[in-house]
Parts: structure tokens; C-alpha cells; sequence
């Protein structure tokens, strides 16, 4: 069976390419030079000829709250123009199978945590990913609105938590949480400084998952993605203060230094714990524990460095 994978060069995407039940299918993963998907006319080409009985759409301008700040009319144009081209031509062509990629962003900044999936579009957004979270939400209700109109077309939003692992970005422009921990603390290691600064209280709490657990998540879900809710969230169910990730990277990278708090920087929602009721009902649970996803995407830097 034939699966287009957008965003097969990202994390994600390398991570679900990667997994070893991809190999029962015939997984496509076009550059985003051979298929540009803010082009629809590329999209529709690309279709036609390839014919994808599934598609996992993986593909999306994602970055930190760095970059989300700095830059949130291209975070909205550019995932509004990928999610909505891909998602209607796929449609019009006939497309019966969707996995969209949706993030816990998207849910309400306010909504009671843990966060259920019917919480979405209940309250406002937090401010510092407002414009991607808009754009990721007009991909998720067209999916709806397209499965509404012809039951037959079996489109799900899975909604990833945070996610971290091998293939992550260590750009500080685009990293996110655990990327950028590794980044620093690494570094204030090599370079023997004494101390290593933490945006905001440190209180703050978010859940990360192996990204390798999730690309799990999307190949268990898939073959029975007919039966399945229209929107699932997917996480490990437990979440931890940034302070509690920056002791948890210390302890496997071995940095003994101090920690100082930049009260004058932002640092999101509260919090973001996610519902995983749902997925845990299909037979679900993610493989690996908080040590041992850090450990493991350390030593991916480390090869990056090498
Ligand atoms: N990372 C997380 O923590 C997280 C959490 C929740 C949800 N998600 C969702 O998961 C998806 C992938 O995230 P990621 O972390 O893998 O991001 P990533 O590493 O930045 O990868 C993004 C992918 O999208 C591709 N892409 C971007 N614009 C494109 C375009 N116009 N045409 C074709 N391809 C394009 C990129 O191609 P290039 O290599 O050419 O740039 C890359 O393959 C996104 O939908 C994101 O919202 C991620």
C-alpha cells in the first residue's frame, strides 16, 4: 500500500521513515524540492501520478517560542497554505486516507489540563504561537469539514504533545526545549562555565515524548484508521517543570554547574499536559522513558558534532 509522508527531511517524518513498520509499506517521502506544498498546482501533479492510498502529513514551518514570536504571519501563512492545499487536493482527487498532524498548541491556553481532545476551540490561544496554532487549527477543521461532507474519507488529527529525539533541530533560532537544554548544558560542560541561564521561573510545565514513540503512535493507528475518533491526542500522559528537564539533562550529561532564571523572557502556557486517554484505549503506551529518550538523542548530537 502506497503512503505519501510529507515532511520526510523533518524529525517527525525521518522518525516515522525510519520506524521498522514503514517497511510494509511503499512510503513515499518527496523533498520538498520535488514537491513543494505551498504549491497546489506541484500537489495535484504529484497526486495524479503517485496515486497514495494513505497519506501521514507531517510537513509544517514548526520552530520555538523564538522563532514563533519573531515571525507569526509566516508561522500562520505558510502552515495555513500547506495544510489546506494538501489536505483539499488530496481530497478532490480522491484521497480516501489522512493522518494530519495537528500539536497540543493548538488547544486552548486556559483549557483545564490534562487537555481532552474537545477542548479544542473552547477559549483563546496562547499569544507567543498564536499564528501557527490559527493555521494548525483551519488544517484539523478542514479535515473535519471534508469528512463530514463524504464519510468515506477517513481524515484524523493526531495531536502530538511536545516532541524530542533523534533527527531533533540543535539550531537555537529553531530548537525547541530539550534540543536547546542539551545545546547549553553541553556546552557550559566542554567550556567549564559555572552557571547556565533559564528562561522565565523554571516552573512552567510541559510534556515531551520521544519523537521515535510517536512515529510508533502514527503506524499503530493507521491500518485502523477507519474506526478511529476524529481527533486524538498522543503523549506520555505525565508531564515535568523546565526546571525538572534541566536537572534530568544535567544529570545524563553530568553538568554540575548553578542555574540563574531570566524572569524578563516568556515561556508559554502553564501548562500542556495532554488526555491520552483515548490512544491508551486503542492499546497504545510509548516505549520509552524520559531517561532513556535523552540519553539516546544526546548521543545523537554528539554524532551530529562528530
Ligand atoms: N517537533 C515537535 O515537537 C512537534 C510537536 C507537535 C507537533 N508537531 C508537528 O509535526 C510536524 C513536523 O514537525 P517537525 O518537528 O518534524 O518539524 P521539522 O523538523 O522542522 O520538519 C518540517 C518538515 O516540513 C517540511 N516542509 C516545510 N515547509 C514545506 C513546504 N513548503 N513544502 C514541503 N515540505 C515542507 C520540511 O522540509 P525541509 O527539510 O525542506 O525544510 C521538513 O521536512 C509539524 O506538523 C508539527 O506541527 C511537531
Amino acid at each position: 500500500m502506497r503512503v505519501l509522508l510529507t515532511g520526510g527531511t523533518g524529525m517527525v517524518g525521518r522518525n516515522i521513515k525510519e520506524h521498522e513498520n514503514a517497511r510494509h509499506y511503499d512510503v513515499l517521502t518527496p523533498s520538498r524540492k520535488e514537491l513543494d506544498l505551498t504549491s497546489r498546482k506541484q500537489i495535484r501533479i504529484y497526486l495524479e501520478t503517485n496515486s497514495p492510498e494513505y497519506i501521514i502529513h507531517a510537513a509544517g514551518l514548526v520552530g520555538g517560542i523564538h522563532a514563533n514570536i519573531a515571525n507569526p504571519s509566516r508561522f500562520l501563512i505558510e502552515n495555513l497554505e500547506i495544510g489546506c492545499n494538501l489536505i483539499s487536493e488530496a481530497a478532490k482527487i480522491g484521497v480516501k486516507n489522512i493522518i494530519n498532524l495537528g500539536s497540543s498548541c493548538m488547544y486552548p491556553k486556559n483549557g483545564p489540563n490534562p487537555l481532552k481532545e474537545e477542548y479544542l476551540l473552547n477559549g483563546l490561544l496562547e499569544p507567543t504561537n498564536e499564528g501557527y496554532a490559527i493555521a494548525k487549527i483551519a488544517a484539523q477543521r478542514l479535515c473535519d469539514y471534508l469528512r463530514i461532507e463524504d464519510n468515506s474519507r477517513n481524515y484524523v488529527t493526531l495531536m502530538p504533545c511536545n516532541l524530542y529525539g533523534k533527527y531533533d533541530n540543535y539550531n537555537p533560532e529553531r530548537s525547541h526545549l530539550i534540543a536547546s537544554i542539551i545545546v547549553k548544558l553541553h556546552d557550559a560542560k566542554i567550556n567549564n562555565k559555572n552557571s547556565v541561564e533559564i528562561w522565565g521561573d523554571g516552573k512552567v510545565r510541559r510534556e515531551f515524548m520521544y519523537a521515535k514513540d510517536f512515529a510508533d503512535a502514527v503506524w499503530f493507528v493507521l491500518p485502523m484508521i477507519s474506526q478511529l475518533p476524529h481527533i486524538i491526542n498522543v503523549g506520555t500522559g505525565k508531564d515535568y517543570s523546565i526546571f525538572d528537564y534541566y536537572k534530568k539533562v544535567s544529570e545524563i550529561l553530568g553538568f554540575e554547574g548553578a542555574f540563574t532564571f531570566n524572569l524578563r523572557k516568556p515561556t508559554g502556557m502553564k501548562q500542556k499536559l495532554l488526555d491520552v486517554k483515548k490512544i491508551n484505549d486503542l492499546g497504545w503506551l510509548p516505549q520509552n522513558s524520559l531517561g532513556s529518550g535523552i540519553k539516546k538523542t544526546y548521543s545523537h548530537y554528539l554524532n551530529c558534532l562528530a
